[in-house]
């Protein structure tokens, strides 16, 4: 089939990329000339597991093509999925404008080529942005000769391109009378996926947009849960590493996302969280775990910076240097938006802080981020970075970090002193080596 994906950002690029995968002829454009310029030279410009290799084969093979003009590919495509950037405006509500613009492209646009040729022009827009319940009805209100269909996407980062290829569901937000048609259509857009019929759910446009916000919701609460219960921890000796095993085996529970740390960060938590906020205030609902869940996050990094703070505070340590291990907001990727580790390095360089920062993926964007940060560098090397510092942070657990030797580490640091906000090490072991170890609900 031949796809148009519009956005070529996280979840636009690993799309068009697994879908170029599967077979399909893609065209991927974004209004971004620099960004379409790299990609068509093989270059991305975000860091993702397995994503290089995707794009060099497929440019290669022809499969994936890059445009920052719309007009050239849209006569070729045969459906179009919108995989635009939502962010939020300053009052928390969700900015529509790339995506209204997008379709008011594609209606024009459109409209032109159905009026100067024969040629049969796309009329299915598959909308994979994060929009607030109650977008594609407007849209298909004020576009009445298109068909909007609502399929958010819940790839996450750092495991994209095996979370697109491998969806645990494929849900289809539908208007009724297209229903048999949109099921039929996503079914042989992802024939080539395997994925069984029980995965493809078929429901209304308004509840599938809110199922993108409540599967965030519902993961950051767990997040949230776990980080409230480790402070427990802290407090009555129990380990939040076992209580999270005790829990984890109750089927009605599970295991993933909850692991206890320093708090969610990401481009999308933090961002749905409010928005839907912001939504269900205008219909005068006042969402009580939601706003919890945000505050009880805001306040388990603030608590782990201070325990360093009031650490070096009672050693007496005047001007502390520390080096922070971590900075993405979770590991394998390059991303730093809402990032804990800059949350921290906020908090600490109030302190008067001195800061030295390592990050696999991320030392570039650091570097540019904190140039005028005379109190701040940053490192190419994990082990350089400790030197000279009276402790070591470990805001992302990096694989790196997980298989770092804790002799060496002591061998660099100015004192054996570490804090680790992502529990990676094990307490018995850094004691034995001699280490202060501060971890999160753990003694
Ligand atoms: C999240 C969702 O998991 C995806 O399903 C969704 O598609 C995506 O948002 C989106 O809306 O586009 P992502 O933000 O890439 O994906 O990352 P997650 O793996 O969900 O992690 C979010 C944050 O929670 C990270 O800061 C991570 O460190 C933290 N986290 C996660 C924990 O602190 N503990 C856990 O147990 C799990």
């Amino acid at each position: 089939m031949k796809i148009l994906l519009i956005g070529a950002g996280n979840i636009g690029l690993v799309t068009a990329l697994c879908f170029a995968e599967k077979g399909h002829q893609v065209f991927c454009v974004d209004i971004d000339q620099t960004k379409i310029g790299k990609l068509k030279s093989g270059v991305a410009s975000i860091f993702e597991p397995e994503l290089d290799f995707l794009l060099k084969s497929h440019l290669k093979l022809g499969n994936i093509q890059f445009s920052s003009q719309l007009e050239s590919v849209l006569n070729q495509s045969e459906v179009i999925f919108l995989a635009i950037g939502t962010p939020n405006d300053s009052t928390g509500q969700v900015d529509l404008t790339a995506v209204d613009n997008a379709v008011a492209d594609i209606a024009r646009l459109c409209t032109t080529a159905t009026n100067t040729s024969s040629a049969k022009v796309a009329k299915t827009i598959i909308i994979k942005s994060t929009a607030p319940p109650g977008t594609n009805k407007k849209f298909t209100e004020k576009y009445p000769n298109f068909k909007f269909i609502s399929s958010p996407e819940f790839l996450r980062e750092g495991s994209a391109i095996y979370d697109c290829l491998n969806p645990d569901r494929i849900i289809i937000g539908s208007h009724p009378e297209h229903a048999n048609d949109d099921l039929k259509l996503f079914k042989s857009i992802y024939e080539q996926f395997e994925i069984s019929e029980n995965k493809f759910i078929q429901m209304d446009t308004v509840t599938s947009e809110m199922t993108k916000y409540a599967a965030n919701i519902f993961l950051a609460a767990r997040v949230s849960l776990m980080n409230e219960f480790s402070r427990v921890c802290e407090r009555n000796g129990a380990d939040i590493e076992l209580l999270k095993k005790g829990l984890s085996l109750d089927h009605r529970i599970g295991n993933e996302f909850l692991n206890a740390g320093i708090g969610y960060g990401g481009s999308c938590f933090p961002k749905d969280l409010e928005a839907f906020n912001s939504y269900a205030t205008g219909l005068n609902e006042n969402l009580k775990i939601t706003n919890a869940i945000r505050k009880t996050n805001d306040l388990q990094l603030a608590n782990f910076g201070f325990k360093i703070v009031a650490y070096h505070k009672a050693a007496n340590i005047q001007n502390p240097t520390i080096c922070i291990w971590g900075a993405t907001f979770k590991p394998d990727t390059d991303d730093l938006r809402e990032a804990p580790a800059l949350k921290l390095v906020a908090l600490l360089l109030n302190r008067s802080f001195n800061l030295h920062i390592y990050d696999p993926k991320a030392e570039g964007a650091l570097t540019d981020l904190f140039k005028d940060q005379p109190n701040v560098k940053i490192f190419k090397n994990s082990y350089e970075a400790l030197d000279g510092t009276d402790a070591l942070v470990i805001a992302t657990e990096w694989n790196e970090f997980k298989s770092a030797n804790p002799t060496e580490i002591k061998k660099h640091l100015k004192a054996p002193v570490i804090f680790d906000g992502r529990n990676i090490f094990s307490p018995p072991q850094m004691r034995e080596l001699g280490f202060q170890y501060f971890s999160i609900g753990r003694q």
